[in-house]
């Protein structure tokens, strides 16, 4: 199994980084009892309520259920997720952070809250083509680490690729919504909530290469660009939970990785 880091992040961290309350706690509402309205080119989609309550939450899951929707994108029942659930990130997980993760999730207060359903538009409401999705776009694989590469390198790309799930806003997507890793982390003009994400490469004047080890460093801890402006958006959320709380040296080592990127 990959190691990654000699100091492993708690499942709380684990869930901030992984933006899973973003998405599955509504505004006002109780943490990760179910989410506000996520408004996509095919619809509007619903995360579900994934507290401990047996009827409307995932109470009744083992651990095997759990890692089997974060790496292969499938319930219990075999039955497909739609990728708007970033499980083409997760999948990266260590099966170390999936059992922290998981036990994070059952130590949150049980909340009775049923499922709203998807709203999608045709010919996407049915769920048989993420078959064909999945076996086209979708090959779980856990986080190799790369043996040329030293270990804040690698601890980063862990990080960015897997619980992070960078990619699923800043990299953009091909015509069937699958990540186009071909121009990883080139930015997407069609980012959530209709926003255009900034281009995070190597690329001087695209990209974020003209910006110093540092200034993203600081930038991943409070949100202060170069420029002196802040970050918005989902970003600033982002930072807020997640890599502004994480320890310095994570920071240290995703700051390390995007810096390496290939300019696009
Ligand atoms: C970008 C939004 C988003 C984020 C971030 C997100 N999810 Fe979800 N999640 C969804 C959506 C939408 C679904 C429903 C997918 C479907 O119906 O096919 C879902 C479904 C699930 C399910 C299946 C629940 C069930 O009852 O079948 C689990 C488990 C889950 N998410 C866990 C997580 C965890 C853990 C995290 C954080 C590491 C997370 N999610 C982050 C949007 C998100
Ligand atoms: C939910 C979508 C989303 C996710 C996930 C996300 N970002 Fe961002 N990111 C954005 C948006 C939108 C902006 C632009 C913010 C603004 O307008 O100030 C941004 C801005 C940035 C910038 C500044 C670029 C610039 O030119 O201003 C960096 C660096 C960055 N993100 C890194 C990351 C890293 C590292 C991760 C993973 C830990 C990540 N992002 C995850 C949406 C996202």
């Amino acid at each position: 199994m990959a190691r990654t880091s000699a100091e492993p992040l708690s499942g709380e961290q684990l869930a901030a980084i992984g933006g899973c309350t973003n998405c599955h706690t509504a505004k006002g509402g109780a943490y990760l009892a179910g989410g506000d309205p996520i408004v996509t080119p095919y619809g509007v989609f619903y995360a579900p309520n994934i507290t401990p309550d047996p009827a409307t939450g995932i109470g009744d899951w083992q651990e095997i259920d759990f890692v089997r929707a974060m790496r292969a994108g499938r319930a219990p029942d075999g039955t497909p997720y739609y990728p708007a659930f970033p499980y083409t990130s997760y999948h990266r997980m260590t099966d170390a952070d999936l059992a922290a993760l998981f036990t994070h999730l059952r130590s949150v207060p049980a909340v009775r809250a049923p499922r709203r359903e998807h709203r999608l538009r045709f010919p996407y409401g049915f769920r048989f083509t993420l078959r064909l999705w999945q076996w086209l776009f979708h090959e779980p694989r856990p986080f190799e680490p790369d043996p040329t590469r030293d270990p804040l390198w690698n601890r980063g790309a862990y990080l960015v690729l897997g619980p992070g799930h960078c990619a699923e806003c800043h990299t953009p997507r091909g015509p069937f919504g699958q990540l186009d890793w071909s121009r990883a982390f080139a930015g997407n003009p069609d980012g959530p909530e209709g926003g255009d994400v900034p281009n995070i490469t190597g690329d001087p004047e695209r990209g974020i290469g003209s910006w110093s080890l540092d200034q993203l460093v600081l930038y991943l801890e409070i949100g202060m660009r170069p420029d002196g402006d802040f970050a918005g958006g989902p970003m600033a959320k982002i930072i807020e939970i997640g890599t502004g709380r994480l320890p310095p040296r994570d920071r240290l080592a995703i700051a390390t990785y995007l810096r390496s990127l290939p300019g696009h």
